[in-house]
């Protein structure tokens, strides 16, 4: 019995926050309340983005903890669902790093370079030394979050979809350049978010000290609300104002409802309502949502040890798992691997060894596989495990593959440049002969592999162009364009195994089984 995990088939949302403490009611309308939501219809990751923190604010870290602590205890007071997400702090998921390091090593410098929030926040931003190494590559990092996880989407503001496109172009030249699909490339899921401006009449921001927090009492909402500024709207009373041009306005179209709205904005606009009642409508507005939020989070504190605890379990046992299945694909084609792998091979001396690499009996599966399928596997299994470990073979670089036909058809280059079709046989039934299609190109060795379901090994042939190179031409002259020459290697009975191309010829090529000289 096999117990598995049960598997999701919900595309995957991923976002983030960095750690500022309490969030206000721009962070709700903005990220949060759209999260909360996004919760039932994806498989959702939610983090602390503590490290990015640290590209800003690394001259004075202190109080991190604290703001992790204030945004995780908002998110849950106001619905994110650890049940149902996986909320997570960044830092304790090396993985995001160990991928940042790695993308560093093939992400050119201009890319970063070009992001525009990078010279926008380094000139903006005064007061703070930003000229650093962890600057700059703060969208990697933030590419590495959203990969990691091979995220389908990414819920974002407008600030944010530079960086979404950066993350893309990676995923697009990790993908290219080392010949795989392991990353999607994610989409921006855009927040539309009301404008929602402080109560002074400038952008709700900390750094202005005009914000609504989500989680305060009831009775300092109403005080802030009702000591908003109407950004000059209606200074006399009997003046008709415009309710798009106040900031309490803003709060009635995000927070009240269509008839509260409706009833303000025609109060406002002939001067039938006081600018106090209509605030104090649209604090009632608030209240509705940040009431319960408030009295939960009363409750959640409370708790603090245990959610930590959840927070932390959650971080290694959740997103720590996931992450890592990603990194073991990674550190493969980094030949980072952390398990032995084909490296083995080359240390292994007795023919008893050797034979073993040949036995695919622990493969039984590749057979149902559709042809094209087992053929890649057939092909990466042999490159991986067969060609000895000094023979270098490579393919011809930036060439994009899309389909997978093109792909098994790309020939390897030896170090010499050396051309190596690689193909592996397609029929199974007769035990003494296996059969192949050739494009009719020009190689400088084929490589064909032999494998049948009843015996479960592989068998290798490199063959030199000497031994083609005629029938194979002859065959090209009288094919159709685009048409394959079926190439096929027959056993005798003497155990002895031959080459007949389009049905011609009968080259012995036994002698060249398991020889990788001709691809050194
Ligand atoms: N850079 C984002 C911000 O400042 C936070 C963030 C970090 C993020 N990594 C992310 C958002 C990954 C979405 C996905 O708001
Ligand atoms: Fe602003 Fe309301 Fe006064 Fe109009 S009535 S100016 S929306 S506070």
């Amino acid at each position: 019995m096999r117990e598995s995990a049960p598997t999701t088939s919900l595309k995957r949302v991923l976002s983030g926050m960095r750690p500022t403490g309490k969030l206000h009611l721009g962070n709700y309308m903005g990220a949060l309340a759209n999260w909360v939501k996004l919760q039932d219809k994806y498989e959702c990751y939610f983090f602390i983005a503590d490290w990015h923190a640290l590209t800003t604010d690394y001259a004075d870290p202190g109080k991190l903890q604290q703001k992790t602590i204030d945004v995780v205890l908002d998110w849950l007071a106001a619905g994110l669902d650890p049940t149902k997400s996986t909320i997570f702090i960044q830092s304790h998921v090396r993985q995001h790093a160990e991928l940042h390091l790695l993308f560093s090593m093939m992400t050119p410098l201009g890319w970063l370079e070009r992001v525009p929030t990078y010279k926008e926040q380094q000139e903006n931003i005064k007061g703070k030394d930003l000229s650093t190494y962890g600057f700059l590559g703060y969208p990697l990092l933030q590419a590495a979050d959203i990969l990691v996880y091979r995220s389908d989407y990414v819920p974002v503001g407008q600030d944010q979809v530079a960086h979404v496109e950066l993350t893309r172009e990676v995923a697009r030249r990790f993908n290219s350049m080392y010949r795989t699909q392991l990353f999607p490339e994610p989409e921006a899921l855009l927040t539309p978010s009301p404008k929602l401006t402080g109560t002074d009449g400038r952008k709700m921001s900390k750094s202005y000290g005009n914000t609504i927090g989500l989680s305060e009492a009831p009775a300092v909402v109403n005080y802030k609300v009702l000591s908003m500024s109407t950004s000059g709207q209606r200074i006399r009373q009997t003046d008709p104002g415009d309710p798009d041009l106040c900031p309490v306005g803003d709060l009635h179209k995000a927070f009240s409802s269509p008839e509260v709205l409706a009833d303000t904005q025609r109060g406002c606009r002939n001067a039938t309502i006081r600018c106090e009642f209509c605030k104090i409508l649209a604090g009632n507005s608030v209240c509705s949502v940040t009431e319960p939020i408030y009295h939960q989070r009363i409750k959640l504190e409370s708790r603090i040890e245990e959610i930590w605890e959840q927070l932390r379990d959650d971080s290694i046992q959740k997103a720590a798992k996931k992450a890592e299945e990603t990194m073991k694909s990674v550190r493969i084609v980094f030949d980072l691997s952390h398990d032995l792998g084909s490296v083995r091979r080359h240390f292994l001396l007795t023919p008893e060894q050797k034979k073993g690499l040949r036995d695919l009996s622990t493969h039984a599966d590749w057979w149902d596989l559709a042809p094209d399928e087992r053929s890649r596997l057939l092909r990466d299994y042999w490159k991986t495990n067969l060609v000895p470990y000094d023979v270098q073979l490579s393919q011809e670089s930036n060439r994009v593959f899309t389909t997978a036909e093109r792909e098994l058809e790309e020939p390897f280059l030896t170090s010499k440049k050396k051309r190596v079709f690689v193909t592996t046989s397609r029929d199974v039934m007769q035990p003494d002969k296996w059969e192949f299609e050739i494009p009719a190109k020009t190689y400088e060795i084929w490589t064909l592999l032999c494998w049948r379901a009843q015996d479960k090994t592989i068998r290798d042939f490199a063959i030199p162009q000497k031994l083609f190179s005629l029938d194979f031409s002859l065959a090209k002259k009288s094919s159709k364009k685009n048409e394959k020459i079926p190439v096929r290697i027959l056993r005798s009975e003497g155990n002895r195994f031959f080459l007949s191309i389009a049905g011609k010829g009968g080259q012995d090529i036994t002698e060249f089984e398991g020889d990788y000289e001709p691809l050194r």
